[in-house]
């Protein structure tokens, strides 16, 4: 059984902590779907004022929902559109403080106010996006932006994908 730990100290260390659960939750197993299922959840219940968190996959021509947890979501998202589709596009991580300033947003849960998308490149390769939703405008720093980048690239190295 896995009981997620609260996080405690600074956020960088909040985020060795949850890195290291991330790290003990993936390894071993290869399956993108198990690794990205686990890890939302993880997410979710382990960082505070979320109402979304979960991932998109790229299909070879846009964005198609993966493993998530909150509210059911937007199925596809073409690379043109939306805080996702910036961050594929881009290849650049998305941090949006006021998502009803951001023009193309695209509101899957009118609860979201402010917005984390990490972009998955692996081998140059575009594999999708983890995408973070809080219903707090500002919610996102930049030591939460560095701390899931660092989680990704546990994903995308232990990963088949
Ligand atoms: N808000 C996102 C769409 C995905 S949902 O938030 C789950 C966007 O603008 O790309």
């Amino acid at each position: 059984m896995f009981a997620p730990s609260s996080l405690t100290g600074s956020k960088p260390e909040q985020y060795a902590q949850l890195t290291a659960q991330a790290q003990a939750l993936v390894h071993g197993e290869p399956d993108r779907i198990a690794n990205a299922a686990n890890l939302a959840a993880l997410i979710f219940h382990s960082l505070a004022s979320l109402n979304w968190a979960g991932f998109y996959f790229f299909d070879g021509r846009e964005l198609v929902v993966g493993p998530f947890q909150g509210l059911p979501a937007c199925v596809r998202i073409p690379l043109d559109k939306g805080v996702c589709g910036a961050a594929a596009s881009t290849r650049q991580s998305q941090r949006i403080a006021d998502v009803h300033a951001f023009a193309g947003h695209i509101a899957c849960d009118s609860a979201s106010r402010s917005e984390l998308v990490i972009p998955l490149i692996k081998a140059g390769r575009l594999v999708g996006v983890l995408d973070l939703d809080s219903p707090t405008i500002g919610r996102f720093s930049e030591a939460d932006q560095a701390g899931l980048e660092q989680l990704v690239a546990i994903f995308l190295e232990l990963t088949d994908c």
